[in-house]
C-alpha cells in the first residue's frame, strides 16, 4: 500500500506590510489552493478579549477566550469577510490599532497553543497557502515550499497607508510607522514563536519589487520545490 499523500502547504511568513497577504491570496488563487491568513486568527482573538472585559496580559484568561472564540472566515475577491460569534468584524479587523493589540495577544504562548489547531484544520486539499509569522517555522514546520518576505519599514508603512486610505479611513504616515516599528520589536523579539525566516526558506525582498514579480518568484520556487520532492 503506498502512503497516504500529504496535502501541500507554502508558507509565506513575513513582517507587517511586506505584501505577505496580496501574495498569499493570488498565489492561492492561481493554484486553486485554500488560504490562511493567520494574523487574522490574532487579530480576531484580541477583538474577543476587548469585547469580553479580558485584559490582554491576563494570560489564561486571554486563553480560554482564543480557545473558546467562534470566528469564520469567508474568501472574498480581493478581501476576506471575518465573522465573530456571528458578528461581520471585517472592518474593524484591518485596522492597525487591531493589529497592535493582536501583537500583544500573540506574545503569550498559551494563546498561540489555543489557536494552533484552529491554524491547522485549514491543510485541506489540494493544498495550503498560510501567511503569517511562524506558519514555516511551527505551524507548518514540515511544509514543502517556505518563503520569507520584507521589505524596508518605509515602504511597508507606505504601502499600508496607500491600503488603509484606499479604504476611506484616516491614518497618518508617521503614525503608522511607529506603530509598525513597535510591532516589529514586538514579533521579533517575543521568546515564544518570533517572527524569523526558517532555515529552508527563501527569502525575497520585495521593497522595490512590483506584487507580481514576487507571486512570479513563489510559483517557480514552488514549481521547483513539487520537482524536488514530489508528493
Ligand atoms: O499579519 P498581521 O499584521 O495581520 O498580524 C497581526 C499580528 O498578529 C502580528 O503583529 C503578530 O503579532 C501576530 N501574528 C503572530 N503570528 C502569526 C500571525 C500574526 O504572532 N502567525
Amino acid at each position: 500500500m503506498s502512503a497516504p499523500a500529504v496535502t501541500p502547504v507554502i508558507t509565506i511568513d513575513g513582517p507587517g506590510g511586506s505584501g505577505k497577504g496580496t501574495v498569499s491570496r493570488r498565489v492561492a488563487a492561481a493554484l486553486g489552493f485554500h488560504l490562511l491568513d493567520s494574523g487574522a486568527i490574532y487579530r480576531v482573538a484580541a477583538l474577543a478579549c476587548v469585547r469580553q472585559g479580558v485584559a490582554l496580559d491576563d494570560v489564561a484568561a486571554a486563553a480560554e477566550v482564543a480557545s473558546t472564540m467562534q470566528v469564520s472566515f469567508e474568501v472574498l475577491g480581493d478581501r476576506t469577510g471575518v465573522a465573530l460569534g456571528g458578528v461581520d468584524v471585517s472592518d474593524e479587523v484591518p485596522l492597525e490599532s487591531t493589529g497592535s493589540l493582536a501583537s500583544q495577544v500573540a506574545k503569550h504562548g498559551e494563546v498561540r497553543d489555543a489557536v494552533l489547531g484552529l491554524q491547522r484544520r485549514f491543510r485541506r486539499a489540494p493544498g495550503l497557502v498560510a501567511d503569517g509569522r511562524d506558519m514555516g517555522t511551527v505551524v507548518f514546520a514540515d511544509a514543502l515550499c517556505k518563503v520569507y518576505l520584507t521589505a524596508s519599514v518605509e515602504e511597508r508603512a507606505r504601502r499600508r497607508y496607500q491600503q488603509l486610505t484606499d479604504q476611506g479611513l484616516r491614518v497618518t504616515l508617521d503614525d503608522l510607522t511607529s506603530s509598525i516599528r513597535a510591532r516589529d520589536a514586538r514579533d521579533m523579539g517575543r521568546e515564544i514563536a518570533p517572527l524569523r525566516p526558517a532555515d529552508d526558506a527563501l527569502s525575497i525582498d520585495s521593497t522595490s519589487l512590483p506584487i507580481e514579480s514576487v507571486c512570479e518568484q513563489v510559483l517557480a520556487y514552488y514549481a521547483k520545490r513539487v520537482a524536488q520532492y514530489p508528493q
